[in-house]
């Protein structure tokens, strides 16, 4: 079964800068480099997603200006349908400030959003969705655009059943009539904690923040748990996935999207929850190996690759993706 996933979410360009350290107020550092390269979460999960055999159409929108155009063709190389990006007339392109801090302790990012023309979609915009989400084996959405458009999008979709992955990212209260039409929520354990008010930080809190989604209304729940994997409920089984070192960490941009992008592919291709988990964990473990967010998400065969070399058989996603 060959899936076909809709993104409707956040196309940015990211500005990446590395730097051993980043300053405070007042201050002023040297950095290391400094790159451009297409991102938002939207765009990354489409395009992981397409990398690994889906269809996948997108829906965003972009400025009238270079960014704009950059991005777009990116994300159509990647072999995802931008038919339905849209171009604002008004806003600029969405931008990500990236900071890339290395140093002896690791790796790790901050990341600063200015929304620009993501947050100019319209509730016009997605209302040729309402017959067509049909066509769709899965929707995937996050917090980068209005969240009107989320709980406009999730209400067609659950109106023909097409179930409906929440990437609530960045963090920011689930309204309730969007829960209720989940099939699927993926939160760090940050936003699980902004949404149900517990932290998951140990056994005892994984499961409590499970149940507290569950009893919201989500049917499956996933919480990621950074280097420890993640933990995933369909209500009546917990499932713990480890996280798999595919190398070293260079930069954990766009990790999460990886692995939603991958987890939903395979879902959507009929491959079992466990599976699913694997696959989405190898193919988030070859991200963070690399610099970058669309640039860093790797395609089927170097997944299937990688799995193969760490003895994971890989007959099924073969056959299936
Ligand atoms: O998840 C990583 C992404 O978050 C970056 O590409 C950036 O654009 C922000 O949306």
């Amino acid at each position: 079964m060959k899936s076909k996933i809709l993104v409707v979410g956040s196309i940015n360009m990211d500005l990446t800068v590395t730097a051993s350290r980043f300053c405070g107020a007042g201050e002023t550092v040297f950095g290391n480099t400094f790159s451009t390269a297409q991102g938002g979460k939207g765009a990354n999960q489409a395009i992981q997603a397409a990398r690994l055999g889906a269809r996948v159409d997108m829906l965003g929108k972009v400025g009238n200006d270079d960014f704009g155009k950059s991005v777009t063709a990116t994300i159509s190389a990647s072999g995802v349908n931008t038919q339905y990006i849209l171009v604002s007339d008004t806003a600029p392109t969405g931008i990500a400030d990236i900071q890339i801090q290395k140093n002896n302790s690791g790796t790790e990012n901050r990341i600063t959003i200015v929304t620009g023309a993501n947050f100019d979609i319209t509730l016009n915009d997605v209302a040729f969705l309402e017959e067509k989400i049909r066509e769709y084996s899965m929707v995937i959405l996050q917090h980068e655009i209005p969240m009107e458009i989320n709980c406009r999008v999730a209400e067609y979709a659950a109106k023909y059943n097409v179930p409906v992955m929440l990437n609530p990212a960045p963090s920011a209260k689930v309204p309730s009539e969007l829960i209720s039409c989940l099939t699927y929520i993926s939160p760090n354990e940050h936003e699980a904690k902004d949404i149900v008010g517990i932290a998951p930080d140990d056994e005892s809190g994984i499961n409590n923040t499970i149940k507290a989604l569950h009893n919201m209304g989500v049917k499956n729940v996933i919480i990621t748990l950074g280097k420890e994997g993640c933990a995933f409920s369909d209500s009546q089984t917990i499932i713990r996935s480890k996280s798999v070192n595919m190398g070293s960490v260079v930069d954990p941009t766009a990790a999460g999207d990886s692995f939603i992008g991958a987890f939903c592919t395979a879902v959507s291709a009929g491959i079992d929850y466990k599976k699913a988990l694997i696959f989405a964990n190898c193919t988030a473990g070859i991200t963070v190996t690399r610099k970058g967010a669309g640039v860093s998400l790797p395609t089927l065969d170097e997944v299937l690759a990688a799995m193969e070399q760490r003895g994971i058989d890989t007959k099924e996603y073969k056959e299936k993706l």
